[in-house]
């Protein structure tokens, strides 16, 4: 008999939405997170959740403070030289997407874990997979020097792009996929009002800007920058001007300037791993997958994965039904591959390639004049944006 029946490693929104589905459902678990409760909830991510997100939340019981302070929003805008378009989600699929920040999704869910007595082993050291194409696969960890082993009958490896998961499924099995971008993110905090009521993607001549927000009174914002800069180069003067100057003239004026209080540059890569499950070991999340986050596809394809997860694993137990188990990896797959697509196709439409030449802006300032034209080309971008069905 084993100690538990899935250990998940990994406190992240992925490792923690499953262990709520599986609570919901009376399947025991275990959660090794190698980080402390403070870290884990202090990371700053990305904040727009798919309906399909939402609808997961309220299924796992978290979902109160989502809807007292989130935002529901209907539409989002693409900002060009051409001028501004809005995408109109709600018109043109009758769905909208939540924002929310990630920070609050994992926090609702490490609440709602400890509050009812689930185990969470923060700062668990040198996790380590064993035996995990048996059917008997086991975790062992270790704390103040002491080692501790916990048997199980399936691990869910949650634990994220830099994680223990991925690499132990072998070499000559797993397949990878990869694009890396020649530019990161330079994103800012400020606790100032945003911009605009939506968020605006912007394609300009100096690169991509994104203003996003966290509420009211709190404001995200991006600027695609080389890889080769420093935070220390951007000043808060030189990012509102340069914010400016890329949102443009319609945007631009409604900017609220104050003193950002998380300043940080990212790197943009897209990665698929299959497959997503080795014997009793199943990947979900940036465990499995890495999307650049222009789609805000990162968080949203970890919901879904542990979704279908959590619906493998409930009718195994369930009624002995193995094929949700056998089919996690196709299914997973099938959503992440087009979200994969999404994300790079938005990338590639918003930011600047130098490498592509003149010819390759002119194809984006002509794919945005179409979109700004077009119903269908609104309806496609509007259908993902908020999220293709889960099948
Ligand atoms: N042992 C235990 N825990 C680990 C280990 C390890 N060896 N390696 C990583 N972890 C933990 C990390 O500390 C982190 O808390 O696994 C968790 C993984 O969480 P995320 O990286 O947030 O991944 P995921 O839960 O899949 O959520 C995906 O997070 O990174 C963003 O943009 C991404 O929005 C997406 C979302
Ligand atoms: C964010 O608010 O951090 C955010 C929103 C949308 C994106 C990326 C990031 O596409």
């Amino acid at each position: 008999m084993a100690n538990t029946k899935v250990a998940i490693i990994g406190a992240g929104p992925a490792g923690m939405l499953l262990s709520q589905l599986l609570h919901v459902a009376g399947i025991d678990f275990v959660i090794l997170e190698r980080k402390s409760r403070d870290y884990v909830e202090g990371r700053v991510r990305a904040g727009v959740l798919e309906d399909t997100t939402v609808k997961l939340l309220e299924r796992a019981g978290v979902a109160d403070r989502m809807h007292r302070e989130g935002l529901p929003h209907g539409g989002f805008a693409l900002a060009s030289e051409d001028g501004v378009t809005r995408i109109d989600m709600a018109a043109l699929t009758g769905r909208s997407v939540m924002v929310y920040g990630q920070t609050e999704v994992t926090r609702d869910l490490i609440d709602a874990c400890l509050a009812r007595g689930g185990r969470v082993e923060f700062e668990a050291e040198d996790v380590a997979l064993h035996d995990v194409d048996s059917e008997t696969p086991s975790v062992t960890w270790r704390r103040d020097g002491v080692e501790h082993r916990l048997s199980c009958d399936f691990i869910a490896g949650c634990d994220g792009y830099h994680g223990v998961s991925r690499p132990s499924i072998p070499d000559d099995v797993l397949r990878t996929f990869e694009r890396v971008y020649p530019f990161g993110w330079l994103g800012v905090l400020a606790e100032v009002p945003p911009c605009d009521h939506e968020l605006v993607y912007s394609n300009h001549e100096n690169g991509f800007a994104l203003a996003s927000m966290r509420s009211p009174t709190r404001s995200r914002y991006y600027l695609q920058v080389p890889l080769t800069d420093q935070v220390s180069e951007w000043s808060d003067e030189r990012f509102w001007d340069e914010l400016a100057v890329r949102l443009g003239p319609t945007i631009a004026p409604h900017i609220v300037r104050g003193p950002s209080f998380e300043k940080s540059i990212a790197p943009l890569r897209s990665f698929v791993a299959e497959p997503m499950r080795h014997g009793r070991l199943f990947l979900a999340g940036d465990a499995a997958h890495i999307v650049p986050p222009t789609g805000a596809k990162g968080l949203n394809l970890a919901a879904s994965d542990v979704a279908m997860l959590a619906d493998a694993l409930i009718a195994f137990y369930g009624s002995g039904d193995a094929s949700g188990i056998d089919g996690y990896s196709a299914r997973a797959l099938a959503r992440v591959w087009k979200a994969e697509r999404f994300s790079w196709w938005f990338t590639s439409l918003m930011h600047r390639f130098p490498e592509t030449g003149a010819f390759g802006r002119k194809m984006q300032t002509a794919e945005i004049a179409y979109i700004r034209q077009s119903h269908a080309a609104q309806q496609s971008i509007a259908e993902n944006y908020v999220g293709l069905p889960l099948d």
